[in-house]
């Protein structure tokens, strides 16, 4: 058995980056979270046209670049070319979309942890989880990897192909069959959204040691109320927020 990423997780993971105060995915996001004194850091794995892993949210490039269109549409020549940065700042003109080697390399200089949620287009999730892998060989890893995803293809695909690596079930509301689904994808941990926090559910989950980690926390109060509960990890867009609290011990 492999010793599960749980194991190193930290109570504040920068959400997409510190997000809050950079663009979304991007070096500054990640850099920036790193200077916060994040050690672990979440963001979104989608492929190109061509096939390569990069680190994007959405669907399509029109929120987050200059461009138009689907991310799955353009090759990474065509994602290299465009502005990731203006839309959030100008001061942050120069940002490009990160490649998933891109990011291992910056991560390992950082000495930054990672939880790569695998955001898959629909019908591409065996494709997406193949260059994740390719990614990895290429650039390995020297830090905790953690997997997490809400596409149930996308786990089942990562277990087959990256067996080693700790899988977590992302939902947005705890599913009434959550060991079930985990135990489908061979999951370790279950993320969920924090407006859907059920101090019910959030007890049989903790109590069967099964890890949680929340998202988007950004105030003092709903951390520490998770924390209480036996959450684990808090995800947020401003990392130095919750890094100024004391922080839970063990639990
Ligand atoms: O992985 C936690 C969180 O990032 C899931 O939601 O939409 O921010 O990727 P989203
Ligand atoms: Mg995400």
């Amino acid at each position: 058995e492999h010793p599960s990423a749980y194991q190193h997780l930290s109570p504040v993971i920068a959400h997409r980056g510190a997000s809050g105060l950079a663009p979304e995915n991007t070096a500054a996001a990640i850099e920036l979270a790193a200077q916060q004194g994040a050690h672990w850091a979440e963001v979104d794995v989608t492929i190109s046209a061509d096939g390569i892993a990069v680190i994007f949210h959405d669907n399509d490039v029109n929120r987050c670049t200059d461009g138009r269109g689907l991310v799955i549409q353009q090759t990474l020549a065509q994602l290299k070319t465009l502005d990731a940065g203006s839309w959030f700042s100008p001061f942050y003109a120069n940002q490009r979309i990160l490649t998933l080697t891109d990011l291992l390399a910056l991560a390992n200089q950082l000495e930054l942890n990672l939880n790569l949620e695998i955001k898959p287009t629909i019908g591409r999730e065996v494709e997406t989880v193949w260059a994740m892998a390719k990614a990895l060989q290429q650039v390995p890893f020297e830090h905790t990897l953690l997997f997490s995803s809400f596409n149930m293809l996308a786990l089942s695909a990562a277990q087959q192909h990256l067996p080693d690596i700790t899988r977590a079930l992302n939902v947005e509301a705890i599913p009434r069959d959550w060991q079930q689904r985990l135990e489908d994808t061979g999951s370790t941990g279950l993320h969920f959204a924090a407006d859907f926090f059920d101090p019910v559910a959030v007890a049989d989950i903790h109590a069967a040691g099964t890890p949680m980690a929340v998202y988007t926390v950004n105030d003092h109060e709903t951390a520490q109320k998770l924390w209480k509960a036996g959450v684990k990890a808090v995800f947020t867009d401003y990392p130095e927020r919750l890094l100024l609290l004391p922080l839970p011990t063990d639990h």
